[in-house]
């Protein structure tokens, strides 16, 4: 009788556990079940970003169609913290006055409120990190209604660099971002949970484990073809480390910010959705022109990035700067980005069936929203320099 009480105990605890675990899995997977698309104040706010600039972009975000797109998440980037008080409650500075009426006020347009931290004692910026106050702000971001953490790594180098051995170093890292991934999960509240140690140590095989939804793959991108196209391009291999809750992050987008010529621009969001890559515009929504509006929203090339299967694209091919890129949709369709690295227009030539397709292919043009019909191989045609030709190709 003793025997089987326990034996019963035993079995429920097992299935208490694998429920839990079950949950615990299944909520971080819908946390990020595709790669979260939203805005974030660095690239073109940098120190700059307060109060107003925030409100201003999530007024935008409406009004520019960007929210029925599918772009949910307000991010506000570095600069942000205060000093923290007699408790150590962090605060705002004088540039926030009140981050719980602004997470409110964002909510109250339908979208989410991100913040950021680091692990170290200091942030990039050097404002305030959260070492040995993990809990506490955790806490205090889910009170005010905070959304998404953005966790870049910065100051804790300081920590990593004293330590005896790399593996040891390694430890002080990977340590820090289980601490506040509990922390954030102790809080109850669903906070997506974003790494940033600029894809160093091969984050993408242990960020799942550390409870990552998504992590920066790269250094810091910046408004200039060169180095959008060195990062974009330098992805080719880590498909298989991204999933529904769980992507590989190559940086923010810089669409809009007035560096790149529009074929760049297009070739930035190509890559970006072939890649499952987030999808998070770095720009002042406030003062889009009409052109950048249509590159962040065609909702063709979004349905790509945010498509239901989760399977990010890889490089097929690559003739000198004419490299062929695919990415396998839900639908049984593939998303083919054909690439121009070459600043002049060159003739690109397209061989369905070294892509996986047999005989004549129907093919659609997503960004002149065209309808190619059915193709028949070799498909020639002129790519622009730095420019993309992104068709959604079915058999
Ligand atoms: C690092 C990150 C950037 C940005 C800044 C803020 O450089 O990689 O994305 O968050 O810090 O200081």
């Amino acid at each position: 009788m003793a025997v089987s009480k326990l034996h019963v105990a035993s079995l429920v605890l097992v299935a208490i556990s694998a429920l839990s675990s079950d949950s615990a899995t299944a909520q971080k997977d819908d946390l990020a079940a595709r790669p979260p698309m939203g805005w974030n104040s660095w690239n073109h706010f940098r120190d700059k970003v307060d109060d107003a600039s925030v409100r201003a972009q999530a007024e935008a975000m409406v009004s520019s169609g960007m929210r029925d797109a599918g772009y949910t998440y307000i991010n506000i980037d570095d600069t942000w913290e205060g000093e923290r008080d007699a408790n150590g409650n962090i605060q705002t500075n004088s540039k926030f006055p009140d981050m719980k009426a602004l997470a409110d006020f964002v909510h109250s347009k339908g979208l989410k409120l991100g913040i950021y931290s680091s692990p170290g004692a200091k942030t990039c910026a050097k404002f305030e990190g959260s070492l040995g106050h993990e809990l506490q702000d955790a806490r205090t971001y889910a009170a005010w209604g905070v959304d998404y953490l953005k966790y870049d790594l910065c100051g804790l180098r300081t920590e990593m660099r004293a330590a005896p051995t790399p593996e040891a170093a390694h430890k002080i890292m990977v340590d820090a971002y289980v601490k506040m991934r509990d922390a954030l999960r102790s809080t109850g509240r669903p906070i997506v949970y974003s790494l940033c140690q600029y894809g160093d140590d091969a984050v993408w095989e242990w960020a799942p484990s550390v409870g990552g939804n998504l992590w920066r793959t790269t250094g810091d991108i910046t408004d200039k073809y060169a180095k959008m196209a060195e990062i974009g391009f330098s992805q080719a291999g880590l498909a298989r480390f991204a999933g529904p809750g769980h992507w590989n992050d190559p940086d923010m987008l810089e669409v809009g910010n007035g560096g790149m010529s529009l074929d760049e621009y297009r070739t930035h969001m190509s890559l970006w959705a072939v890649l499952a890559a987030p999808l998070l515009a770095g720009n002042d929504l406030s003062t889009m022109a009409p052109e950048t509006i249509a590159l962040l929203t065609n909702r063709d090339v979004i349905a790509v990035d945010q498509d239901s299967a989760g399977k990010q694209g890889d490089r097929v091919s690559a003739e000198g700067p004419i490299e062929i890129w695919t990415r396998p949709l839900a639908d049984g369709s593939k998303a083919v980005g054909i690439f121009n690295r070459h600043p002049k227009p060159l003739t690109a030539r397209v061989d369905f069936s070294a892509l996986g397709f047999t005989g004549a292919v129907k093919a659609k043009d997503l960004w002149q929203a065209q309808d190619l019909g059915s193709v028949s191989k070799p498909y020639t045609v002129t790519v622009p320099g730095h420019g993309v030709l992104l068709l959604r190709v079915s058999q």
